[in-house]
């Protein structure tokens, strides 16, 4: 193993970009029309390939929606789940059909992500956990995510839709899944919070609430102190 004593250390202002683009990346739902450019996606898509995966398995799989009817058929699956979603939703129904969930018909770039199929060959780290593969994806998305934010790119993730239906409209082989569906363009502007939080759909959880020390405790007992006591300390 080589010493990392050689690398050079982040700048103050490197770091403070990272933390910037963290907190202005948001889930996107309006976009422009205008293109992007080849260039410009394939390393986006460089991007969301540097992720980690577990025993490097790679699950990913991105395909891209050129053809314009095929994007009208995912943009009905994901209206008619959408629909369904809202039925569940009971009281929240009108409510939840006011939201805009998905940016499908207007962006500039449809992607699908997957995961591959036979991935039962991989058991490095997903003996017990297989969903592992899952949350290797989701670490690429958010690579993806956060590189389209530095970029300027906006990004809509979608996960309203029959994830069977998908699979065999795009010709995906069995045992391959669909995760994600995600919109990506040039936006008009980046939402200043999450637009659920603007629509008070549901809001931000405090930190402190959420990380606990040794064992689990009971919500109702005694609030956490980690993080009260980091930023004091
Ligand atoms: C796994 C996953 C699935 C999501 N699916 C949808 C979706 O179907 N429609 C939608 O409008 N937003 C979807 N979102 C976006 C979330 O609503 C959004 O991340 C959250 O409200 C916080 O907003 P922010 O990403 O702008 O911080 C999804 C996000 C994740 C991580």
């Amino acid at each position: 193993m080589k010493s990392n004593r050689s690398i050079r250390a982040f700048t103050r202002q490197e770091i403070k970009t990272v933390y910037r683009v963290m907190a202005m990346r948001r889930d996107m739902r309006h976009f422009l029309p205008d293109p992007l450019d080849d260039a410009l996606l394939a390393r986006l898509l460089g991007a969301a390939h540097m992720a980690p995966s577990v025993g490097l398995m790679q699950p990913w799989r991105f395909i891209r929606i050129r053809e314009p009817k095929l994007r009208v058929s995912i943009h009905t699956l994901v209206e008619s789940e959408r629909v369904k979603t809202a039925q569940a939703l009971a009281e929240r129904e009108d409510e939840f059909m006011r939201l805009k969930v998905e940016g499908i018909l207007e962006c500039a770039e449809l992607l699908v992500v997957a995961l591959a199929n036979n991935r039962e060959a991989h058991i490095f780290g997903r003996r017990t956990m297989p969903e592992m593969d899952l949350a290797s994806v989701a670490c690429a998305i958010q690579n993806l995510w956060l590189a389209a934010r530095a970029e300027n790119v906006g990004m809509g993730w979608v996960s309203l839709f029959d994830p069977e239906a998908l699979r065999l409209l795009i010709h995906m082989p069995e045992g391959s899944r669909v995760v994600a569906v995600l919109c990506m363009g040039y936006v008009a502007a980046f939402y200043q919070s999450p637009m659920l939080e603007e629509a008070n759909w549901a809001h931000r959880l405090e930190l402190n609430d959420l990380v606990q020390t040794d064992y689990w405790r009971d919500e109702n007992a005694t609030p956490g102190s980690f993080y009260a006591a980091s930023v004091k300390g």
